[in-house]
């Protein structure tokens, strides 16, 4: 059923080797593992570089055993830009850049195991996360990313008009739960707070990536709400069928995790999901998270 439009994956010998790494495409669409680069040492400018040319690319980097400190995590971040704060996800007591998501028989999963991509029920989402495993279950925990560009590519060039057109309202819903302990007047209070420091961001349906140009296919099972302007019931049919198409293997890659590796992908063009198939055993990953721009 599915026609790719093109393998947009793979590299000559001599494109594979840049500033002494290695670029070794993992998926077919998007992935790959940077060999030759040991993260406990200091990166220059010319391997940022290099490392960001890659991301742009690949879309999700993988390095292996990466024994790095959480200071050096944070510093490679700031490499890529500003670092930011989630306002509702824990974050390790001394650095709140830090998110942590430490899942175990007392703390299921909460939002991850559905298609998404990170804040945007932010006026600028992230352009990108760089995830650290700390910890990883025997068996399960991968986490999958798909190409949201090869996704909307997919799609007919009638389909594909008619949503160039369209905008989309994201909301911080899946996070509303962490409230739902409180009592009621504590609750709204609360949420009330939120909502004002983070409306409703209206963004278009399909955006233009800033770095690559690419078309982008931008709503998301997590935080879009509805199609501006749009009846309710046009918008959930239509929005209930562009969540489906993450769901496609044929634009997936999926990595499994072992202690030390890290993932850093760019947010824009790209959608993920953490299976949730390992309870109650324990999962561990840290996160910095890298400002992005108003997508347009
Ligand atoms: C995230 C996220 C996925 C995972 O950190 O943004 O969705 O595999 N995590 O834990
Ligand atoms: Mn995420």
């Amino acid at each position: 059923m599915i026609q790719t439009v093109q393998s947009g994956n793979q590299l000559s010998a001599r494109d594979r080797r840049a500033n002494d790494m290695e670029i070794v495409p993992l998926g077919a669409m998007l992935g790959a593992e940077i060999r030759g680069l040991d993260l406990t040492d200091k990166i220059d400018q010319g391997q940022s570089e290099a490392l960001n040319a890659a991301l742009m690319a690949q879309k999700v980097l993988v390095f292996r055993d990466q024994d790095i400190t959480s200071d050096q995590h944070l510093a490679f971040g700031r490499m890529f830009g500003e670092v930011t704060i989630h306002p509702f996800v824990p974050h390790l007591p001394e650095m709140p850049e830090m998110l942590v998501l430490d899942n175990h028989q007392d703390n299921p999963v909460l939002s991850t195991d559905m298609w998404h991509s990170d804040e945007t029920f932010r006026e600028e989402p992230p352009m990108g996360s760089i995830l650290r495993c700390r910890e990883m279950p025997p068996v399960g925990g991968d986490t999958m990313w798909a190409d949201m560009t090869a996704a909307l590519g997919g799609l007919s060039d009638k389909m594909q008009g008619f949503l160039s057109g369209l905008e989309a309202i994201h909301d911080f819903k899946p996070f509303r739960r962490r409230f739902a302990g409180l009592p009621v007047k504590e609750r709204h209070e609360k949420l009330a707070e939120f909502e004002e420091r983070y409306p409703n961001p209206v963004h278009p349906v399909v955006t233009t990536h800033p770095v690559t140009g690419d078309k982008v296919l931008f709503i998301n099972e997590q935080f879009t709400l509805a199609i501006k302007d749009m009846r309710e019931d046009e918008s959930r049919t239509l929005l209930d069928f562009l969540f489906t198409l993450p769901r496609i293997p044929e634009y997936q890659f999926r990595l499994s995790w072992e202690k030390n590796t890290i993932a850093f992908w760019d947010n824009r063009p790209t959608q993920h999901y953490a299976a949730n198939d390992y309870f109650p055993q324990r999962r561990t990953m840290h996160r910095i998270t890298i400002k992005g721009v108003r997508p347009n």
